[in-house]
């Protein structure tokens, strides 16, 4: 089991911590504050409700979290430190030094330092070579991107290793090839915020004028396509080059006032406050992070389903969740079909419940829908096969609603075939949460041709693994509430 110290439990500590126990890996947490674990309960919770929901395949079983007041305790034999301590280089250097006293030489140090350059935070070290900056986004349990800055002196080898474990928590390793101050994105973030600190001091908008400019607009466009793919669209098909020629002498023009930064007086603080207060006052700040993270995984989900972007990453994810367990595998692959087959294993995310707070009735179709396209794959019927023009229609479905499943429970459907020869293919699903039955689903598949859109004969390797799968489920007994009409009760 793979081990990772999180030293400083705050905001960010508290987000790797919830990243890396949510995928299955053991964590330690180090924190000075007596409420390290009271501070951590709230972060954990939000994110036990919102990560599972961005793959359609569950988490591994949750690592075990514990907490230590002794750094030899909290960093012997682990395989990752991720350091979110107070942003002073001294407080840095100090817990550094202390890690590295205690730690495996061949450990990853990882740094969450917003402006650090990790060559600075080297300095003293007794193995430079160990430590790198991996800098997350608020939340960390659902932000992709890390950004891993090396220094020179930083080990490569560990560098890569640290990317491939990045991604195998769902997160998008960006490496900054140049140690800079504040690293790629903060530097935006900072021009954008003198650029709104100047608006709201000299009156031009209110916080909530200048959120609304964003949310409204750009904000949207960026999380999808980000600023030079926005620009080389509004372009037209002459592209980015049009683009720069129409709108490169506009940079000359004194709009922007980002080389002064306006001083910090009471003034401008109670303005700003006290709009903001104005603006969001009346909501709580757990109701505005449970919004956010609402949004942020219904945003990521839609483009999931596109494939793009940070849903990509989401995408990659799950087919590495799905490698090696019987959710990717071919049936070929599987030495003993005669049970009931593991077709869809996953969270119920938060975007599939309704009004009463429980799964809506549309998802227990859509989550029935998975288990038979998870079927159709593993006998064959996959998406190479379909390009070659043969495919199951469903013709049938009859669901049997039996008992609620809230946002976050895991859900598991099982899959018997009742009947699969020739063009038919007559499936069972199970849904349950534990032992405890949620639903059935029965569908009725015809095999067809793409082409003509008639009922056809499956292919030869089709045939041959459902015939397999069928022989075996048929000494199963049928399933109460097989072929049950609407409105028909035992
Ligand atoms: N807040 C953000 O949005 C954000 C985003 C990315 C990166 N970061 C970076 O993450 C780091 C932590 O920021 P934060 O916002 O979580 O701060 P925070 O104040 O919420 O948390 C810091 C934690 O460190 C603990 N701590 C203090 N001294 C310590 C020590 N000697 N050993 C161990 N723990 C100690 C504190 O008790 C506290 O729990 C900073 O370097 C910051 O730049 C912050």
């Amino acid at each position: 089991m793979t081990t990772a110290a999180i030293i400083g439990g705050g905001v960010i500590g508290g987000g790797w911590a919830a990243r890396f126990l949510l995928n299955g890996w053991n964590v330690r947490v180090f924190d000075p504050d007596p409420e390290a674990d009271a501070k951590l309960a709230p972060v954990l919770a939000q994110a036990r409700r919102a990560l599972p929901s961005l793959t359609d395949v569950a988490l591994p079983p949750e690592g075990v979290l514990t907490f230590h007041s002794d750094m030899a305790e909290a960093v012997s034999g682990v395989d990752w430190i991720q350091e979110s301590v107070p942003e002073r280089l001294e407080i840095k250097h100090a817990v550094l030094a202390s890690v590295q006293a205690h730690c495996p030489p061949d450990a990853i140090i990882g740094s969450s330092t917003s402006g650090f350059k990790p060559s600075e935070l080297q300095q003293g070290a007794a193995r430079p070579g160990q430590i790198m900056v991996c800098h997350p986004f608020n939340p960390v349990y659902l932000m992709p991107l890390i950004e891993v800055v090396p220094s020179p002196q930083t080990d490569l080898a560990l560098v890569e290793k640290a990317e491939g474990i990045l991604r195998t928590l769902g997160h998008f390793p960006l490496r900054v090839r140049k140690e800079i101050d504040a690293h790629i994105a903060d530097r935006f973030l900072e021009a954008v915020w003198r650029e709104a600190l100047w608006l709201v001091k000299d009156g031009v908008a209110t916080t909530e004028e200048i959120d609304e400019a964003i949310r409204m607009g750009f904000g949207i466009r960026w999380a999808q396509m980000g600023l030079f793919d926005t620009y080389r669209t509004a372009g037209g098909e002459a592209g980015m080059r049009h683009f720069m020629a129409q709108f490169g002498p506009a940079l000359k023009w004194p709009w922007t006032k980002l080389m002064d930064v306006p001083e910090f007086t009471d003034e401008l603080v109670d303005l700003i406050a006290g709009q903001s207060d104005a603006q969001s006052g009346h909501m709580s700040i757990s109701q505005m992070l449970a919004a956010r993270d609402d949004n942020l995984v219904g945003m990521m989900r839609a483009l999931k389903a596109n494939n793009w972007g940070a849903g990509a990453v989401i995408n990659a994810h799950e087919a590495a969740l799905r490698e090696g367990t019987v959710l990717g595998a071919h049936a070929g692959d599987l030495e003993d079909v005669s049970a009931p087959i593991l077709t869809v294993r996953r969270a119920v995310p938060l975007d599939w419940t309704d009004y009463n707070g429980h799964m809506n009735e549309a998802r227990y179709l859509q989550a029935f829908g998975d288990a038979t396209d998870r079927f159709m794959a593993l006998i064959g019927c996959d998406a190479e096969y379909i390009a070659t023009g043969g495919s199951y229609f469903t013709a049938e479905t009859h669901i049997r609603h039996v008992d609620e499943a809230l946002a976050g429970a895991t859900i598991e459907v099982r899959t018997q075939v009742l009947a699969g020869a020739g063009k038919k293919l007559h499936l069972f699903h199970e849904m349950f949460e534990g032992d405890r039955l949620l639903a059935t689903g029965e569908h009725f598949l015809l095999h067809v041709s793409l082409e003509t859109r008639r009922p056809s004969e499956p292919s030869p390797a089709i045939v041959a693994a459902l015939d397999r799968i069928a022989a075996a489920h048929a000494d199963l007994p049928t399933p109460e509430g097989a072929g049950r009409a609407v409105g028909q009760r035992p």
